[in-house]
């Protein structure tokens, strides 16, 4: 399938639009899967980066790959603090002479949440709350933070609307509407400039397919190719809006740099505004592996309960990030996941 867009790309109307002088942006989470795919971008526009990580769920590797993606005198942009977010002094040291916040590090992951509610809430609350002052008194120009499609909690309403959210249906859930909440109040108390990204179903290079608390994409991806069993949670008919990388980067780099003044202060969806079945999922991935597997010809689904804290059904409005950010994402899910799978197919052994 082709891009979205023709014509100008996404990334060159990004380029347009950052400053002709290098700025310095902060990446927490660096070592992940959305912080290391931040770092690769910003690097490859010549921008100065900081970055943080404490390895809780990243590695070392993320880093090492995007070194190899960047040209020696982009890579010395870089710094990393091996740092932990729910340490202030930490934050205090990794704000200092930042314009730019992308704040990504989180504990993701609803089960995760769910048998451990109290490290999601410290590294997601507290560790929010310590970037949050961090930053406010390094007169920060933008904090832009990783919000979450899970704050529409158990509302039935699709598409997904920002305005209208019900009740988080896990502690994850819980700390990402806390995040919001923190930004708001923010912004009226101190008048801290923040925007939050509610990310949905991401995917793309270099997110762990590893762990009992793996995203679908990677993990089923990984199984396939090793020929172990991929087990769908309830009937398959479950839906999300999966989200290629690309379009989260292009959000957070709008976010960033808009001068907008009503975009400011505010919370937007960020996916593609599609709705794709675990069951077409499953069928899509497979048919992008099966030239280069065989015992895919003859692979099929194990069905087994429904996952406790899981929506039913998500699909993101994204006319919101549209009109306010200018956001356009540049890849639906199938192109999303051919340029995926290119990538786990060479590095699955390594992982
Ligand atoms: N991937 C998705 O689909 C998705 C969807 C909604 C929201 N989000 C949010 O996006 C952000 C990035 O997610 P991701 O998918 O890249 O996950 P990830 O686990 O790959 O990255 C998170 C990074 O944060 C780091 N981290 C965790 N705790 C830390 C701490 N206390 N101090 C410093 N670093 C710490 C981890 O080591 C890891 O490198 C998270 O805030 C997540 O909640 C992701």
């Amino acid at each position: 399938m082709a891009a979205i867009n023709s014509g100008l790309t996404a990334y060159d109307k990004l380029i347009a639009r950052l400053p002709t002088e290098p700025k310095t942006w902060l990446v927490t989470g660096v070592a992940g899967f959305i912080g290391s795919n931040l770092l690769e971008t910003l690097l490859k526009l010549n921008q100065n980066v900081v970055g943080m990580d404490n390895f809780a769920t990243g590695f070392q590797h993320n880093l090492d790959e995007v070194s190899k993606l960047v040209t020696l005198e982009q890579w010395q942009r870089f710094k990393f603090i091996q740092g932990d977010i729910r340490n202030l002094e930490d934050c205090v040291q990794a704000v200092q002479g930042v314009d730019f916040v992308l704040h990504q590090a989180a504990l993701g992951s609803v089960p995760r949440s769910i048998a451990d509610p109290i490290s999601t809430n410290a590294t997601n609350i507290s560790g929010f709350l310590n970037m949050l002052v961090a930053s406010r008194d390094a007169n920060i120009c933008r904090f832009v933070y990783a919000a979450s499609s899970s704050t529409y909690g158990d509302h039935p309403a699709l598409p997904k609307v920002e305005g209208v959210i019900g009740n988080p249906m896990s502690p994850y859930a819980v700390t990402k509407l806390v995040n919001e909440l923190y930004a708001s109040v923010f912004a009226k108390t101190y008048g801290f400039k923040t925007i939050g990204l509610r990310y949905f179903n991401v995917f793309g290079k270099r997110q762990n397919p590893n762990g009992a608390y793996a995203a679908v994409i990677p993990k089923w991806a990984s199984a396939m190719m090793l020929n172990e069993p991929v087990w769908i949670n309830g009937d398959g008919e479950t839906s999300r809006d999966f989200c290629f990388v690309e379009n989260a980067i292009q959000a957070n780099l709008l976010a960033a740099t808009t001068d907008n003044v009503d975009a400011i202060d505010q919370v937007y969806n960020i996916a593609v505004s599609d709705r794709t079945t675990l069951n077409q999922l499953f069928e899509s991935i497979k048919n992008i592996l099966r030239p280069n597997f065989s015992h895919l010809n003859d692979y099929a689904q194990i069905y087994r309960e429904f996952r406790v804290g899981d929506v039913r059904h998500s699909q993101a409005d994204i006319s919101k990030a549209k009109n306010l950010l200018g956001y356009q994402p540049s890849h639906h899910i199938e192109q999303g996941l051919v340029e995926s799978m290119d990538w786990y197919v060479k590095n699955i052994k390594k992982l």
